[in-house]
C-alpha cells in the first residue's frame, strides 16, 4: 500500500448514528453509517513540524500519538488537513480527523497500522473531545459502510440495501458532544429506574431495527428511527430546532427521522423514499435547516494518490 513518498494522502469519511446515541456510551448496541463527507489529510515531511488547517487539541493529540507511532519524535511533518465534513453537528468530523492525520503520517512513514490500532489511536485522541467517547466514531471512521457497535464487543458489518437513501438536515448549530455526554450522565444519576426503562425499550427498539435492516423493511426500520428519536427527547438532548427539521421531514414523507449524534443543536436524519426525496429536502430547508444528501460511504479511512 505504501511506496517511498515525501507526502501521504488519506481521507476518512463522517457518519450519522441510525440508532442508539449516547445509549452506545451506557453499553448497548447502536448502528452507524459512514457518509460520504470526507476530512482529508496530506502529510509531507519537512523542516518544521506545523498544521495547515484547522488547529485543535484534538488535532495536536492526533499528531503526537501518530509521530510517536512511527517513532519518529524528531521528525518533522507539515500536516495539510480539508474537509467537506461541517464540524461540531454530530457528523463524526473529530474522528474522521484525527484518524486521517494518523492514517497519513502513518503512510508517510511507511508504518502499517492495522484497522483495530487506528481505531484505538482514533478513540485515545476521541478523549480529548469528551472523557467517556462509547468508540463508534472511530469505528465508523476506520470501517466505513454500516456498522453495529458495542462497547467491549467492537464492530461488525451490517448489510444495507441498495436503494436505502438518507438526508441529514443541519440546524447549523454547534455545540460539544462533551457537554451532551455529561448533561445525560447527570440526568441517568439521579434517576437510575427512569434511565433502566429508557435502555430496556432502546434495546429492544435497535433489536427490531436489525431484524428490519434484515428484512428489508425500510417502513418499520423508519417507524423505529421515530421511537429512537423519541427517547432521545426523553434523555433531552434534542432540542426546538432539531425537532423542526425532524417534524418536517416526517411531513413531507420521510419514512422515519431523528436527531443524530450528541444533539443540543447539530444534525437530525431521516430516511427517505427516493420518490420523496425533493420533498422532505425542500421541507428540511423551509424548517430552516440546510439539507444534506449524504451517499453511504463504503470504504471507511483509505489512501488517497
Ligand atoms: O460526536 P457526536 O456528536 O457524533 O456523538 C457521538 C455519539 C455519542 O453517543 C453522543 C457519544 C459517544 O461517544 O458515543
Amino acid at each position: 500500500m505504501f511506496k517511498m513518498k515525501s507526502y501521504c494522502k488519506a481521507s476518512a469519511p463522517g457518519k450519522v448514528i441510525l440508532f442508539g446515541e449516547h445509549f452506545v456510551v451506557y453499553g448497548e448496541p447502536a448502528i452507524a453509517v459512514a457518509i460520504d463527507l470526507r476530512v482529508k489529510v496530506t502529510a509531507y515531511k519537512s523542516q518544521t513540524t506545523f498544521i495547515e488547517g484547522f488547529r485543535t487539541t484534538l488535532v495536536d493529540k492526533a499528531l503526537a500519538i501518530a509521530l510517536k507511532a512511527v517513532s519518529s519524535k524528531r521528525e518533522n511533518v507539515h500536516v495539510k488537513i480539508e474537509s467537506n465534513l461541517p464540524i461540531s453537528v454530530g457528523l463524526g468530523s473529530s474522528a474522521a480527523t484525527a484518524s486521517a492525520i494518523i492514517a497519513a503520517i502513518a503512510g508517510l512513514f511507511e508504518v502499517k497500522l492495522s484497522k483495530d490500532e487506528l481505531f484505538k489511536m482514533t478513540l485515545e485522541c476521541e478523549k480529548t473531545v469528551h472523557v467517556n467517547p462509547s468508540g463508534i466514531d472511530p469505528a465508523v471512521a476506520v470501517n466505513g459502510g454500516a456498522i453495529l457497535y458495542q462497547r467491549e464487543v467492537g464492530a461488525k458489518p451490517v448489510k444495507l440495501l441498495e436503494d436505502f437513501t438518507l438526508v441529514v438536515g443541519n440546524t447549523g448549530e454547534r455545540r460539544s458532544t462533551g457537554v451532551m455526554v455529561e448533561k445525560v450522565r447527570a440526568f441517568a444519576e439521579k434517576r437510575t429506574d427512569v434511565m433502566e426503562c429508557l435502555r430496556k425499550t432502546y434495546l429492544s427498539t435497535v433489536l427490531r431495527a436489525l431484524k428490519a435492516l434484515e428484512e428489508g423493511d425500510l417502513e418499520e426500520l423508519g417507524l423505529l428511527m421515530n421511537v429512537n428519536h423519541g427517547l432521545l427527547e426523553a434523555l433531552g438532548v434534542s432540542n426546538f430546532k432539531l425537532n423542526k427539521l425532524v417534524y418536517a421531514s416526517r411531513e413531507a414523507g420521510a419514512l422515519g427521522a431523528k436527531m443524530t449524534g450528541g444533539g443540543g443543536g447539530g444534525c437530525m436524519v431521516a430516511l427517505v423514499p427516493k420518490e420523496r426525496l425533493k420533498f422532505v429536502v425542500e421541507g428540511i430547508k423551509q424548517a430552516g435547516g440546510e439539507p444534506i444528501v449524504a451517499p453511504v460511504s463504503r470504504i471507511g479511512v483509505t489512501y488517497e494518490d
